[in-house]
């Protein structure tokens, strides 16, 4: 039998995103500063067991029926393609954030061992502009793992991209010229309140209503016609089609009434939100000897503090004390 993880809003969680690293290996000003963060002690992360058990009650008890993995950056997981396997095994659908860096490496692996998706981040296709966001001269290696993930049939391939005002705010519709070129499908997010370094300011966001603005200054965007249900993207046919782009309002529209996820950290902490102020520890739980069923309880209760909505326009917001990169995406 399961038990739906439901909130006290009738939301029903069954998208499961599980961080399996804290680490990059790239350090996106937008995300965190040059030095890197303090990464996770390893006794502190859990172990690739610990984490597709977790999984397996997700799946088995509580009514997951879909697993993507992020980071930090999933492929420094030296455990992914198992993990992969594991969690394709149980019969849901399995997909990976990653900034595609080493994915040429890993692609076919990652395929055969039925992922099913990736999701990549791409917020400029100009070197120097890549250079500046992410502190590092990649952008190459970043387009030779999109490349491999679509030889490997890793698509529908979804990119996403952050604007950042003064920086790459200008280069919308390049990158959705480039994206569709490359068969890529394009999405924007408007930047949320998760920095490691506090900097974000809403009156330097890039807003959705910019991004449209620009978009249609070169494109024709039309409605696409199926309804949103808990996507997040607002979905445009692109020059009539077949070719389309998102953008995620997810600061001047959010979506939280509709949002069927649920988080789980790399050292073992259910978060029922991005921007949840408390965290439900399940790893504790895992190393003193519970059962599957006890799990599953502590599961649930954590879902019952899921707040309504993000909040981020109420004056007494606090952006949580874990940032973006150790939540996943
Ligand atoms: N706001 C919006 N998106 C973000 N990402 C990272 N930090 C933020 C933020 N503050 C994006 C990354 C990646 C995905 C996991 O989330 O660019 O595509
Ligand atoms: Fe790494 Fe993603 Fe953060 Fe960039 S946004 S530093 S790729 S975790």
């Amino acid at each position: 039998m399961t038990t739906p993880l439901a909130d006290r809003f009738g939301r029903v969680a069954t998208d499961l995103r599980v961080s399996l690293t804290d680490r990059c290996n790239l350090r996106c000003n937008y995300c965190m500063p040059a030095e890197g963060l303090d990464w996770l002690p390893t006794d502190q992360t859990l172990t690739d067991d610990e984490v597709v058990r977790l999984i397996t009650i997700g799946v088995e008890r509580l009514g997951i029926r879909e697993v993507r993995f992020t980071g930090g950056e999933p492929l420094l997981r030296r455990g992914l393609v198992d993990i992969v396997a594991r969690t394709h095994a149980l019969g849901v659908e399995t997909s990976l954030t990653t900034n595609a860096l080493g994915l040429n490496r890993t692609a076919q692996a990652l395929a055969d061992a039925g992922l099913d998706r990736i999701n990549a981040s791409l917020d400029t296709v100009r070197p120097e502009t890549f250079a500046t966001i992410t502190r590092r001269d990649r952008l190459q290696d970043v387009v030779a793992g999109l490349e491999a993930a679509k030889a490997a049939g890793l698509g529908p391939i979804k990119l996403n991209a952050v604007l950042l005002r003064g920086t790459n705010d200008d280069q919308a519709a390049e990158l959705l010229r480039w994206s569709i070129d490359h068969g890529y499908e394009l999405r924007f997010i408007e930047q949320m309140p998760l920095d490691a370094q506090h900097d974000w300011s809403r009156a330097a966001m890039v807003t959705a209503d910019e991004i449209y603005a620009q978009l249609t200054d070169q494109f024709t965007l039309t409605p696409h016609g199926e309804p949103r249900g808990s996507a997040p993207a607002e979905l445009f046919d692109v020059d009539g089609g077949p070719a389309t782009v998102g953008i995620i309002a997810s600061v001047t529209r959010p979506f939280c009434g509709d949002c069927d996820r649920v988080r789980l950290t790399a050292d073992g902490q259910v978060r029922n939100c991005l921007f949840a102020r408390e965290e439900s520890d399940l790893r504790t739980a895992l190393r003193s000897d519970a059962t599957d069923q006890e799990i599953a309880e502590r599961w649930v209760i954590a879902m019952l503090g899921k707040r309504a909505g993000h909040g981020i326009d109420d004056v007494t917001f606090l952006q949580p004390d874990r940032p973006m990169s150790a939540i996943g995406g």
